[in-house]
């Protein structure tokens, strides 16, 4: 058997002869660039997600670089983020002009350690402008904490919510749930084809209750423009296009019952895996609801793991192998792998097993199946050498 660890073509499968007709529509009316398809998806999405706006842009790392830039952010202002994010966080700070630095993460949830940002708060003099928590794997960072500490210190806050499309979260606070990119300031979403809304092709998304900050974000889009030709700041190309609009909304129509899938899912693998040695499933506090992007185990001797899986037909991810904190990009930074322990550990043992909506209790046995295999090959060796 064969167990890929991504599937991006299954859920297209749902709407193909609408995705065709969708295609030879927009072909023959023309309209490829704005128009009805953008701005239906961007109230769609908007209402998904619990927000007045929503603005459609190139892709989730334009949606972050242009959250911040219509938040003022620029000019060497500090913005705090966690090192095990994908680097598309880091690049935006830096190409918004911003400086960033990083928080360390909770060992069990993976997102940023409220605790850790506090004392962040407490050993640093330097004014921190913005923090962005990154919703990792399908779940919400513990935003109201976040949040509290956010408004204590003068920052705002932008949600990452590129992994998160529909995950919530309990305001024990505000005494509700909120979906994810409804807490902050704004938030950047992308839809690249693995996503849990994914387009065919790059897309991304800023969701915010502010129009004025919406405004500028339509500007900073379409070359800083407010009526053709009038530029009122320097922008970017940053647009969505009409077809993968139009894609994005015949798919949201199947987002809920996907991320379900995606829980249920979820839900099999912690009956099969529980309790195998070496193993340590997924946390999901109870005020959160995952969307389970990725499905992250942490196992010991994961490289050996990860190379049985592949001879075997299983597809496994790492998201991600090398914390930002020790990338040879940021050599320059001089950071040690101690100076955020917690993310260090973790990028050593996670491995994301294959998870998307269509996959079969059968293929999950199978996986479960040849990591037991795996472990019993382990016991055996440590007995027989
Ligand atoms: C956490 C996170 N932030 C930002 C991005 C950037 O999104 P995009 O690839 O659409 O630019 C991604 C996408 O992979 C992501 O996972």
């Amino acid at each position: 058997m064969r167990v890929p660890f991504v599937d991006a073509v299954a859920s297209n499968m749902e709407d193909l002869e609408e995705m065709v007709e969708l295609f030879r529509s927009i072909v023959i009316s023309g309209q490829f660039v704005g128009g009805a398809e953008v701005e239906s998806f961007e109230k769609e999405f908007a209402g998904f997600c619990g927000t007045s706006e929503s603005v459609a842009v190139s892709t989730g790392t334009d949606a972050l670089r242009f959250a911040l830039m219509a938040a003022g952010i620029g000019n060497n202002d500090l913005v705090l983020t966690a090192p095990n994010t994908f680097i598309a966080t880091t690049e935006a700070i830096t190409q918004a002009g911003a400086a960033f630095d990083f928080v360390d993460i909770d060992e069990k949830t993976y997102t940023i350690d409220p605790e850790a940002l506090s004392e962040y708060f407490k050993r640093s003099s330097r004014p921190v402008k913005a923090i962005i928590p990154v919703h990792l794997y399908g779940q919400m960072a513990d935003m109201d904490p976040i949040l509290t500490l956010a408004a204590e210190n003068g920052a705002i806050v932008i949600e990452d919510a590129c992994q998160a499309h529909g995950a919530e979260y309990y305001s024990i606070k505000r005494k509700r749930w909120f979906r994810a990119g409804s807490m902050g300031l704004a938030a950047a979403f992308s839809f690249y084809p693995g996503k849990n809304l994914g387009a065919c092709g790059e897309g991304g998304a800023v969701t915010t209750d502010d129009p004025d900050l919406a405004a500028r974000i339509r500007m900073l889009r379409d070359h800083g423009q407010s009526a053709k030709y009038r530029h009122e700041v320097e922008g970017y190309n940053g647009r969505l296009d009409a077809i993968q609009c139009g894609i994005l909304r015949l798919k949201l129509r199947h987002l809920e019952k996907w991320n379900e899938r995606r829980r249920s899912a979820a839900s099999v693998y912690g009956t099969m895996l529980e309790g195998i040695e070496g193993i340590s499933l997924p946390h999901v506090p109870e005020r959160v609801k995952s969307v389970f992007h990725l499905y992250v185990i942490r196992a010991e001797m994961r490289d050996e793991l990860q190379n049985w899986l592949a001879a075997r037909g299983v597809g496994t991810g790492l998201h991600y192998p090398v914390p930002l904190h020790m990338q040879k990009c940021y050599a320059g930074r001089k950071w040690s792998p101690e100076d955020y322990p917690v993310a260090a550990e973790a990028a050593g043992s996670i491995l994301s097993l294959p998870m998307y909506p269509q996959l079969s209790t059968i293929q999950q046995r199978y996986v479960a199946d040849q990591i037991l295999a795996f472990r019993s090959e382990i016991g055996v060796r440590a007995r027989f050498g």
